[in-house]
């Protein structure tokens, strides 16, 4: 493993993807998504030094739209995918907080929210065959990273951004690639990061660099006819094994071949 808390990450991977999984990725999801598990108790929370009160368990953008304080975070999924709630928690038990989606973390007695909105950026084009050179070239700021492991700790859907970014200097990109799988986009680890050394956006610049090398070695090799409804229902049966490990094998020689 690779260090990060698997129900965190089960729980997103399976929300985002819609997965259907076993029970512990259910209960995983039960536990966290604070909607099903909204009591009647009223709660005080702090919001930028505004005391709002809110009912135990529901997220806090629910309690804020309840407060009539919407405008207060950005949201956009309000499911945690499109990484805008982005905000800084505090907890009054002395739990350490830190970085957090509005619209995934329950609100709980005596909780501190700060928002925190991290300006988009656009990403250097991506690149045919990335190398450790041209990434060095599109994002000079790789080897500012001073290995202090804040982006890791600030990121919601517990990628090992950090590794993530060593692995980028010694140019392993197909490792960089699963890892930035679950990425929303939040870009709390480019926030948070003092080097300004901007992991997702490298994150997605290998993912996107990848991709067309992929395309292009496709568009080389000879085409099969195109793809007639029967053909694609056929392909389906064929992925959707009922083996999940068969499943997995048939999904990686579709996705690196292009067919069956
Ligand atoms: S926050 Fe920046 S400097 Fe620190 S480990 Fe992450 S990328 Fe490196
Ligand atoms: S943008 Fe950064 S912090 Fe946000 S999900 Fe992606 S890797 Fe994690
Ligand atoms: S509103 Fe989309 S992640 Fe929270």
């Amino acid at each position: 493993m690779d260090g990060r808390p698997v129900d965190k990450r089960l729980m997103r991977t399976s929300r985002r993807f819609n997965l259907s999984g076993p029970a512990l990725n259910f209960v995983t999801i039960k536990n966290i998504r604070s909607d099903n598990n909204v009591t009647s108790n009223k709660v005080n929370i702090l919001i930028s030094g505004k005391t709002v009160q809110a009912t135990e368990g529901e997220t806090i953008v629910r309690a804020l739209w309840s407060a009539g304080l919407g405008g207060l975070v950005e949201v956009g999924c309000a499911g945690g995918v499109c990484g805008a709630c982005t905000v800084t928690v505090r907890f009054s038990d002395g739990r350490p907080g830190g970085t957090d989606l509005a619209c995934m973390r329950p609100v709980e007695e005596g909780m501190e929210i700060f928002p925190c909105p991290v300006e988009t950026q656009s990403v250097p084009a991506p690149q045919a065959d990335p190398t450790a050179v041209k990434i060095r070239a599109a994002f000079p700021t790789l080897d500012r990273c001073t290995k202090c492991g804040s982006c890791t700790t600030a990121c919601p859907m517990s990628i090992p951004v950090m590794d993530s970014v060593l692995r980028m200097q010694s140019g392993n990109f197909e490792v960089v690639a699963e890892d930035f799988t679950t990425c929303i986009h939040c870009g709390l680890c480019r926030f948070v990061c003092e080097d300004k050394v901007k992991p997702h956006s490298m994150g997605m610049w290998v993912r996107r660099s990848l991709g067309m090398s992929r395309t292009e070695s496709l568009n080389e090799a000879p085409q099969p006819d195109f793809c007639s409804e029967k053909d694609a229902e056929k392909e389906w049966e064929w992925l959707l094994a009922d083996d999940s490990e068969e499943r997995l094998c048939r999904a990686k020689t579709f996705r690196e071949t292009g067919r069956l």
